[in-house]
């Protein structure tokens, strides 16, 4: 058996390119049109270079300049470590998935969502039946609104808020149509064009999303157990000027992790040291004995911090907050005004009118205990495996065995019937993704779909990736 012979025979993607013109652009040609019919599929990884070169009798550098332009054209990720992979095609800019994209025959682990419950509806249409017949709110929402949003709405707004142990005032939020317009808001109006923010280096894909669609340089900050690492952003500080810090210090989503007080301080002397706007996102709602002090008590004169209803009420609202030192507010009231006008106040007369009638209350702390049952469960159903969670978070982290890669571990549970998403959406520019993937807890509407979802994981887990998984 000849080199090549034995080469072909360990490529499970072998092209026949068209040998007329520039090969490599023959190669990517192909490419594109196996990812196109579907005989590749995302997360499928492409034969190693020297191992292709050697079939097709090309050399390495023509493989290696297909794979770079495969990768320009956003056909293929490489990552270090996991090798040269198809891209899944329903995340083009960044990851940040379309709701769509989830299969409907499968147990959905991969979006985080409040737990469904007919308590949820039923709370909800008697609040619209209220508001409809209260003519304020009619009135109110057939006007025109300020750019900060509605005035009593802010001021609910920031007594609830208040009572949940983050005191503010009416006068420091601008209302928003939820968290991630909050983000993108913040982003817009703070950073310019080509500056540079940074974030833990696993973070929301809705920020890297954000700073993409805005472009600007997005930095990634190592982690460890507790997020991002102070001395680490100190050293990133004095090589780039990063205008923004993006943070998330009571349940990064999606490692779980948890800044203690300590590593606040650190970061805020850091921040200070390098003048770095603080923006904190607490769109993953935490309860207020597991909370610790927000950024904007520790630096308010730098801090911004984001509010939604999405994990706690629902996501389907759209209504959320950002609350800002005062020197930012007419910038951000500006932004606002150009974007939209101002937001629609019907979504903030039902969220605030949650809140006052002690209903979201009574909601959420049903939700905190549904959490607490199924986070038991997931903890049996996996025990021996190593998660990471918080107590009110609505999602774990799992850190696969080896040699599981966690493309494999998504692809494997899809044909399973089971959606994941894996690190790869996570990670900060050209980071390589740990082996790990994120099982939402909360979609599935009964705790019995979410053990049937949780034991199909824990059968992959047990017998190990199949061979296809692991040849290259
Ligand atoms: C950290 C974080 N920020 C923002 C959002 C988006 O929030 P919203 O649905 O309110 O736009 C999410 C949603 O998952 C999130 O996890």
């Amino acid at each position: 058996m000849t080199v090549q012979d034995r080469a072909r025979a360990r490529c499970h993607w072998l092209p026949e390119p068209d040998r007329k013109g520039p090969l490599y652009k023959a190669l990517v040609d192909q490419l594109a049109g196996d990812i196109a019919d579907g005989s590749l599929k995302p997360g499928d990884r492409l034969p190693p270079q020297r191992l292709l070169a050697d079939a097709l009798q090309v050399t390495v550098g023509t493989v290696t300049r297909a794979y770079r332009e495969a990768e320009r054209r956003g056909l293929v990720e490489a990552r270090i470590g996991s090798g040269t992979r198809v891209r899944a095609q329903q995340a083009p800019a960044s990851g940040f998935r379309h709701l769509s994209a989830a299969d409907q025959n499968s147990i959905d682990l991969s979006l985080s969502t409040p737990i469904e419950t007919p308590l949820r509806q039923q709370q909800l249409s008697a609040l619209m039946e209220r508001l409809a017949s209260n003519s304020d709110v009619v009135l109110t929402a057939l006007n025109y609104q300020p750019e900060q949003g509605n005035a009593a709405q802010r001021a609910s707004l920031a007594r609830w808020l208040s009572a949940q142990g983050l005191p503010m005032a009416a006068d420091e939020l601008v209302l928003t149509d939820g968290g991630q317009h909050a983000d993108f808001l913040a982003l817009q109006v703070l950073v310019r064009p080509g500056e540079a923010v940074a974030s833990d280096a696993l973070t929301y894909p809705g920020m890297i999303a954000a700073a993409r669609q805005l472009g600007l340089k997005h930095l990634a900050v190592p982690m460890d157990a507790q997020g991002m690492r102070p001395d680490a952003l100190d050293r990133l500080c004095q090589q780039q000027r990063i205008r923004l810090l993006y943070l998330m210090p009571e349940h990064n989503n999606p490692t779980g992790a948890q800044m203690s007080q300590a590593r606040r301080e650190a970061i805020v002397a850091v921040a200070r040291r390098h003048d770095l706007l603080l923006l904190e996102d607490g769109v993953q709602y935490v309860a207020p004995e597991h909370r610790g002090q927000a950024f904007y008590q520790l630096a308010p004169e730098r801090s911004l911090y984001i509010f939604s209803v999405s994990k706690i009420l629902a996501g389907g609202l759209r209504f959320g907050a950002l609350r800002a030192p005062a020197s930012l507010m007419t910038q951000l009231g500006a932004g606002l005004r150009a974007q939209c006008w101002a937001t629609a106040s019907l979504p903030g007369a039902i969220a605030c009118e949650w809140f006052e009638s002690g209903m979201a209350d009574s909601l959420i702390a049903w939700q905190w205990q549904e959490l607490a049952a199924r986070q038991q469960l997931m903890l049996e159903c996996l025990q021996g495996y190593e998660l990471n969670y918080h107590p009110c978070g609505l999602h774990a982290w799992l850190l696969l065995p080896d040699p599981w890669r966690a493309v494999d571990f998504v692809q494997q549970a899809a044909e399973s019937g089971v959606t994941l998403i894996g690190a790869e959406p996570f990670c900060v520019g050209s980071q390589p993704a740990p082996q790990a993937v994120r099982i939402c807890i909360t979609p599935p509407p009964t705790r019995e779909l979410l053990q049937l979802a949780l034991q199909r994981l824990k059968t992959l887990l047990n017998e190990g990736p199949p061979m296809k998984a692991l040849l290259v």
